[in-house]
């Protein structure tokens, strides 16, 4: 589905080489979307999720580029434009490391770790992307959250603080970017296994599903296909909003 006044939309996922952005990466694809699929370091994995959207037909290309760094984002930005034109969805997906840290141990460099991929990073990608969005009239910004934000996740409060304040960004720049024809919400995910979490044992997994109300482990296409919905014209009229995907779990 093309929801582009110009014609074909173009879409910049970063982390779009594993786990839920090469999930996101596919489903954008399948609505006849053209992908630009960042990846920091798994360029072989980039390729993978390429390969699966051009032989099931659709368009995508492969960017290098640490999103968490203004001169690499600028690159990212000129690179997609050149090649698969302006970016119309935005979807500010990739993250690092997650660590546990207790309160006693959290450091403030520890804090802006995360603070650099959910605010930092967002903030370089808008400005880059967003005046032309605005010259057309018309753009989509869908970042990933996390029910952690919610929950409030003991021991990961700079990631769930940092995961905050991309609720924050979606809800001012809802109504900021809104008289221009943009579209700002946010997908917030339950637990997801994905590749990096290949040693969480069974039975932790198991124990999530059972306190989720539909009784089971989301998916990436849960996540992937919420966050199509949100870059097709459907939405058209949905703004500022947080969407948990996460079977009902913070209900
Ligand atoms: N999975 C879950 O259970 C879950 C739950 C709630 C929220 N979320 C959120 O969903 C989003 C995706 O999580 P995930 O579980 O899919 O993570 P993941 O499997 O660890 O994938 C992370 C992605 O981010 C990329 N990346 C890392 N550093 C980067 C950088 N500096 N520049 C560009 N790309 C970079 C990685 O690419 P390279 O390998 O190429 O570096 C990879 O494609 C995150 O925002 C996360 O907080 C996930």
């Amino acid at each position: 589905m093309t929801a582009h006044p110009r014609g074909r939309t173009v879409a910049l996922v970063t982390g779009g080489s594993r786990g839920l952005g090469a999930a996101i990466s596919q489903a954008l694809a399948r609505d006849g979307i053209s992908v630009a699929i960042n990846f920091n370091s798994s360029r072989a994995a980039a390729k993978e999720v390429r390969a699966r959207i051009t032989e099931a037909g659709g368009v995508a290309e492969i960017f290098q580029a640490d999103v968490t760094r203004p001169d690499e984002v600028a690159d990212l930005h000129t690179q997609i434009v050149a090649t698969l034109g302006s970016i119309d969805v935005l979807v500010l997906n990739a993250t690092g490391p997650q660590p546990d840290v207790e309160l006693e141990d959290l450091t403030w460099g520890l804090m802006l770790d995360q603070l650099d991929y959910f605010v930092h990073s967002p903030l370089l990608l808008a400005q880059a992307t967003v005046p032309a969005m605005c010259r057309q009239g018309f753009g989509r910004i869908i970042s990933i959250g996390s029910e952690a934000f919610e929950l409030g996740t003991p021991c990961s409060s700079a990631y769930v603080a940092a995961k905050g304040a991309q609720l924050g960004l979606t809800r001012s720049w809802a109504r900021e970017l809104g008289p221009a024809g943009i579209t700002v919400n946010l997908v917030a995910p339950g637990f997801i296994p994905t590749e990096r979490h290949a040693a969480v044992p069974q039975h932790d997994k198991d124990a999530y599903g059972a306190g989720v109300p539909l009784y089971r482990l989301g998916t990436p296409d849960d996540v992937a296909s919420t966050v199509a919905f949100l870059a097709s014209p459907h939405a058209g009229f949905i703004t500022g909003q947080r969407i948990a995907v996460n079977g009902g779990h913070t209900l």
